[in-house]
């Protein structure tokens, strides 16, 4: 069987950074280990914004901006994009980080926590894309609090649904907490397969991105 992981890098070593202020994060993540979403994840994304056209999005998790910043370099110029992070040094970063590109009219920060009701959230709504890239823990309580903002064709995109591949290998996991988590994420898929509203598609791409379609009403 070929070597998922040996594959994967390989396909994502053919991704390049659209500029340098990308570049410098890239590298920075790494090195300060700064969990930004692997690159052949956003560059799927990416596709998918440009191939449906997607210009209102939500994000659950900033970070320091990078995907941020590379989804709104996919919707172009006329995007709006609201971002929500609850780290204030993360914030930080990201303004800088947007401020740099020239990025600060379409992309808006808001500070706080994902699982309260924060106001310029609503006010966009609804959105044509939702990416969940926040506390693992929390994934099937934000999916379910912010269905409500997007509507029928609406999708919601969730980061790191394969856990490191762990959501494969729950057994073998034998540190409690860590067990705890790969379990909540394997529960959380399970449950979006099952949301009759919703189409899903788990992809291999990254550390695994579940993609789903609000279906129309019947
Ligand atoms: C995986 S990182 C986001 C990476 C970012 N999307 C990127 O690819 O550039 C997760 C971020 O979500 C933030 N976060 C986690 N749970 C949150 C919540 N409930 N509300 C707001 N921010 C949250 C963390 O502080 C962290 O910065």
């Amino acid at each position: 069987m070929t070597d998922f992981q040996k594959l994967s890098t390989y396909a994502a070593a053919f991704i390049h950074p659209e500029n340098d202020v990308l570049a410098r994060m890239e590298e920075e993540a790494r090195q300060v280990y700064i969990p930004i979403m692997e690159k052949s994840s956003i560059a799927f994304l990416q596709q998918l914004i440009r191939w449906r056209n997607v210009k209102r999005i939500l994000e659950l998790g900033t970070a320091i901006g990078y995907s941020a910043i590379k989804m709104r370099i996919a919707a172009g110029p006329n995007a709006k994009i609201v971002t929500i992070e609850r780290d204030r040094e993360m914030i930080d970063e990201a303004v800088k980080n947007i401020q740099k590109l020239r990025f600060e009219d379409s992309i808006q920060i808001v500070s706080g926590d994902a699982m309260d009701e924060l106001e310029p959230v609503a006010e966009l709504a609804p959105y044509d894309l939702i990416l969940i890239d926040a506390a693992k823990a929390q994934y099937e309580r934000l999916f379910l609090k912010y269905t409500r903002y997007i509507e029928p064709g609406g999708m919601i995109v969730v980061d790191n649904v394969f856990f490191h591949g762990l959501v494969c290998n729950l057994d073998g996991i034998k540190k409690r907490q860590l067990h705890g988590l790969v379990r909540k994420v394997d529960h959380f898929n399970h449950f979006l397969s099952e949301r009759d509203e919703f189409d899903t598609v788990f992809l291999t791409v990254g550390d695994g991105l579940a993609v789903s379609t609000k279906k129309p009403l019947p």
